[in-house]
């Protein structure tokens, strides 16, 4: 799918001078579908929180020069080097003269496989618990309890309490959402469930309480509002929902993923649709 086949977004704002820039990918093509969101933090020197995917290049980039000039932009927050969330990156480097890439060593060495990295003076190495200042506040790397890299690295606000979950807090949703309170609470609690379980399967290897022991220590940094690559932003009335969410993830059963009889019947239909008549 090209991304001029894709339908406009427009920012979501969620706290002060804070917006989800939207994508979905998915809608209208089965019962559910997928975010894939990036944020910018419009401070003193502005941050592009995570990038988006290729395929939503030009929407990511009309949302977020829409918030800020290309030249104001002063930080690109990478969360880990998967390519729903360094998909823009580059563009944005290219478009963006003063800005740096938040990164970390390791995030540097795996995504070098994909050709030349931006030269080593447009990088900041910032691992887990360590900050940045951005001209008015530190912004913080936060490691979530679940991800699917360990390069992977969420980032709070202490100016908002926006915390930017990277892949954790996600949930498929039917349609575009901007906050979690949108949809059903039965339906939220599934997609929550699914989503972590499908994307972090080690979580049932983890010692209960040294899993719990790091949900809380999230907890206890008491972000405000939860925005997550892969859903509906989390309000602050649904925090606390969330990390009961969370905190259920190990014990909880959840399907499983489609197989190869679901593709089989995917080239079926393909195989009838080619011949039938037109
Ligand atoms: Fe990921
Ligand atoms: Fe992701």
């Amino acid at each position: 799918m090209s991304s001029a086949v894709l339908p406009r977004r427009e920012p979501i704002p969620i706290a002060a001078e804070t917006y989800v820039i939207q994508a979905i990918h998915g809608e209208g093509e089965g019962p559910l579908a997928v975010h894939m969101n990036a944020m910018v933090i419009r401070g003193r020197e502005p941050v592009v929180v995570d990038t988006g995917t290729p395929v939503d290049r030009d929407s990511v980039l009309e949302q977020v020069f829409g918030l800020v000039e290309p030249e104001d932009v002063r930080w690109i927050f990478v969360s880990h080097d998967d390519v729903d969330h360094y998909g823009n990156m580059a563009a944005l480097m290219e478009a963006c003269p003063r800005a740096t890439i938040v990164g970390s060593w390791y995030l540097m060495q795996r995504m070098s496989a994909e050709g030349p990295m931006p030269s080593p003076d447009r990088w900041c190495w910032v691992g887990d618990g360590e900050s940045f200042d951005v001209g008015d506040r530190l912004l913080r790397a936060v490691r979530p309890p679940l991800y699917d890299s360990p390069t992977t690295r969420g980032l709070l606000d202490p100016v908002t309490g926006v915390y930017w979950a990277s892949d954790c807090f996600a949930t498929p949703v039917p349609r575009a959402t901007g906050f979690v309170d949108e949809i059903d609470p039965d339906e939220w609690a599934h997609g929550f469930t699914t989503f972590q379980k499908w994307n972090s399967p080690w979580v049932e290897m983890v010692d209960g309480p040294r899993y719990h022991a790091e949900v809380e220590r999230l907890r206890a940094l008491a972000p405000r509002t939860i925005a997550t690559c892969h859903g509906p932003t989390i309000g602050p009335a649904m925090v606390d929902r969330a990390f009961e969410l969370l905190h259920a993830v190990p014990a909880a059963q959840v399907p499983p993923q489609p197989g190869q009889p679901v593709l089989a019947e995917i080239v079926a239909a393909m195989q009838a649709d080619a011949l039938a008549p037109a």
